[in-house]
């Protein structure tokens, strides 16, 4: 029976992408997911695409119990990559305790797991919500994190902290957390993609939603920052090559390439983007004529950040491929895919 990788989180947004590539990579995959945030169907579509349906259990892995219950009806896995959080920046300064509380016995239920059971890598889902707003840019590695702006950056620092010395007295077990800049866009065959829940928070569900009809108009939040444009500046990075990241990054501790047994990387793509330019070239890629207006800043929002991808080029061995134009280009397939349009 061939090794398995545990995807928590597998039918979420990057879950179910970086599912897709695993599967693509000959990985044998078994999915934990709660469905708190996604729907069952998305295995219909993983398997649409890659022609396997992934093994699958829904459980939610703040409970201890039923975690270790997992591990030991599955006996094969490998490694696992611990997509399963809670992430809405806003919601999670109105309820702290349910943040802290699920993201972050998520993790220790996990690795107790990994202890007790044997199963030797994990790859963590971080943030580049780390590193605050920057005293300069671009971000690399080296760069100091920042206090968290929110309970949900926040968990995401104390899970990496956790991890860190975890490893530090369990030298036989592996983590690599990756801080992810803002991910966007969808799979090529516009099968899967991201699906909020109400109105998006993040930005480009907003635009495409927009575009499709079910929102009036896009609120620009603020153009008064100290940009070339005014509005903020991310580093938007496609969620293929992302999830793409996630293969490298287990492919790496599978097969022993690590400097240290646990390591974190920026992925990114290594260029900013304002908000204008990123809505400028949504009207020019798709031919839609989105409605915006400028607003006011929106709360706890950093101004600019974009990450120094070179670590990871070199050490990891991935670099982001797709322009913002695909990418956008695929959110907008996904979008009408979703709503019945053409
Ligand atoms: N924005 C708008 N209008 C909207 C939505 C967003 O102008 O309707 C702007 C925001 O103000 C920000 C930019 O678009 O300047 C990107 O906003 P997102 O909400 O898409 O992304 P954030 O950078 O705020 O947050 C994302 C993830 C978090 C993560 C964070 C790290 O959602 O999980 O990046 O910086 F922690």
């Amino acid at each position: 029976m061939s090794k398995q990788i545990l995807v928590t989180g597998g039918t979420g947004y990057i879950g179910s992408h970086t599912v897709v590539e695993l599967q693509n990579s000959g990985f044998d995959v078994v999915i934990v997911d709660d469905l708190s945030n996604s729907q069952i169907e998305v295995l219909d579509n993983i398997e649409k695409i890659t022609g396997i349906r992934p093994a699958f259990e829904k459980f939610d892995l703040s409970d201890s119990v039923l975690t270790d219950q997992f591990f030991n009806k599955y006996t094969n896995i490998e490694a696992i990559i611990h997509f399963a959080a809670f992430k809405a920046v806003g919601e999670s300064v109105q309820k702290p305790l349910e943040y802290y509380r699920n993201n972050i016995n998520s993790l220790l239920n996990l690795l107790t797991g990994m202890k007790k059971y044997g199963v030797k890598h994990m790859v963590f889902s971080s943030s580049c919500t780390v590193y605050g707003q920057p005293d300069k840019l671009p971000v690399t590695e080296a760069t100091p994190r920042k206090e968290a702006e929110s309970p949900y950056g926040n968990t995401k620092a104390i899970c990496e902290d956790i991890m860190r010395d975890f490893c530090k007295t369990n030298e036989d077990l592996n983590c690599i957390a990756l801080r992810y800049f803002n991910p966007i866009g969808a799979h090529e065959s516009g099968l899967i993609g991201e699906f909020p829940v109400g109105v998006p928070n993040n930005l480009v569900p907003f635009i495409t939603q927009t575009a499709a009809g079910l929102r009036e108009e896009l609120s620009i939040f603020g153009d008064d920052y100290d940009t070339p444009d005014g509005t903020a500046i991310r580093d938007y990075i496609n969620v293929v090559d992302l999830a793409k990241a996630h293969v490298v990054a287990i492919n790496r501790l599978i097969e022993d390439k690590k400097k240290s047994n646990y390591e974190f990387f920026n992925v990114g793509t290594g260029e900013g983007y304002s908000v204008m330019q990123l809505v400028k070239a949504f009207i020019e890629v798709t031919g839609v004529d989105l409605k915006y207006k400028i607003v006011g800043r929106r709360g706890g929002d950093i101004e600019k950040i974009w990450a120094d991808t070179t670590y990871g080029n070199t050490e990891l061995g991935w670099k982001s491929e797709k322009t913002l134009e695909e990418t956008l280009a695929s959110a907008w397939k996904w979008e009408k895919n979703v709503r019945g349009l053409n």
